[in-house]
């Protein structure tokens, strides 16, 4: 079984953040999305990976990953260029998968059992395809399965106007070799995509054995602000807090604090977890860094109020004010200014940009 994460995508929905590094690094619980992905396949016993690039944020993807090594895989590079679609994505990859069954990842979904599960249902019969399905609120929003009272998939449609069903495709698969030959066989669909969603219709129609599974756990697609948020905040819940920061007398901290190398909550400052800290951050006096908040490396909050947010990595943020359900590109600066404003402010912040408040 090799392992396929599609990395590519322009991530138009999280711009500004998106604008100069791709969605799949974007760090939650100060961990790239990407790297989740990768320790899932490695936990289900996959280390060859192929990983799927277009043109946007290809090397912050290969200076990160590297080789695979450090994060215990071998990992191939396929460009794929233009995002043409998820099957598109997939029928790059046809040479690094060979003759071999394959789990396709999406890289900006987070999952919190991982794929093992899955896995383990392909490989319990004759399935061309196994996929993972979760009831959504919003199925408009999702490739879409019909399901009979067996279990049985009849259908998929992707982003349906009138949905069949709410048990949304969550972002991970797995194929036989079988799939390739109906990717070649498919049209772009209304949004001009190669859908996945349709090659699996397709081995459907062909006669060919699905098996469908709901999981158990929380999914999240990190394709929206708001989607990072909570995906911060699942992850933040459950998270075994590392130990490798500072912190002062005087400081207040309660609850889980993950701290990582050199991060320092200084003397009258308040972290009420879970939170993460990561390397280098420092939350100074007068400042507070309030539950479901991720603060990135080499960050420094003053005199603010953080709370529920995720703050890339080399901010400085300087408020005396609120800063809720926010997400703060790299390099952001944020500054008082002498209006008087609402508390609260809710903010998407492009990275080096240079906000007041
Ligand atoms: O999150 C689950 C949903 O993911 C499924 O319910 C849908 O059926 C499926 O089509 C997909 O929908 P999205 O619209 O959310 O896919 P998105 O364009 O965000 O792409 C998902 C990942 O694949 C992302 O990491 C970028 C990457 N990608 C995307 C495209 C279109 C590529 O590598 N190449 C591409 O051409």
């Amino acid at each position: 079984m090799k392992g396929l994460i599609l990395a590519g995508g322009t991530g138009s929905r999280l711009r500004p953040i998106t604008h100069t590094g791709p969605k799949q690094l974007i760090p939650v619980a100060n961990k790239p999305v990407l790297e989740y992905a990768v320790e899932d396949l490695r936990a289900a016993g996959i280390t060859d990976v192929g990983v799927v690039l277009g043109h946007k944020g290809r090397e912050a993807i290969q200076s990160f990953l590297g080789d695979g090594s450090a994060y215990g895989v071998d990992v191939t590079y396929i460009v794929q260029g233009n995002p043409l679609g998820l099957a598109h994505a997939a029928g790059c990859a046809r040479e690094f998968v060979g003759d071999d069954d394959f789990v396709m990842y999406l890289g900006d979904n987070l999952l919190n059992r991982g794929v093992g599960e899955l896995v383990e249902h392909f490989e319990s019969g004759d399935y061309a395809a196994a996929i993972a399905l979760q009831h959504v609120d919003d199925p408009g929003a999702f490739g879409i399965a019909e399901v009979d009272e067996a279990g049985d998939v009849r259908r998929l449609v992707e982003k349906p106007d009138d949905p069949p069903s709410d048990l949304a495709l969550i972002g991970i698969y797995v194929f036989s070799p079988a799939v390739f030959d109906a990717i070649e066989e498919l049209e772009p669909s209304w949004r001009g995509e190669l859908e996945i969603t349709d090659a699996i219709q397709s081995l459907l129609d062909d006669g060919l054995a699905i098996s469908s599974h709901v999981v158990e756990g929380w999914w999240k697609d990190t394709g929206k602000p708001g989607d990072v948020l909570e995906a911060n905040r699942l992850v933040l819940e459950d998270l075994d807090p590392a130990d490798d920061g500072t912190v002062e007398d005087g400081a207040e901290t309660t609850g889980r604090i993950d701290m990582h190398e050199g991060a320092v909550v200084e003397s009258g400052a308040v972290v009420r977890g879970p939170v993460s800290l990561g390397a280098g951050v420092a939350v100074e006096e007068g400042a507070y860094v309030g539950p479901y908040t991720s603060v990135g490396a080499g960050s420094t909050v003053a005199s603010t109020h953080v709370e529920n947010s995720v703050i890339i990595g080399d901010a400085d943020i300087d408020a005396s004010g609120r800063i809720v359900d926010s997400l703060v590109g790299s390099g952001a600066t944020i500054t008082s200014a002498d209006e008087v404003l609402p508390d609260g402010q809710r903010l998407v912040v492009g990275e080096n940009s240079d906000i007041k408040l």
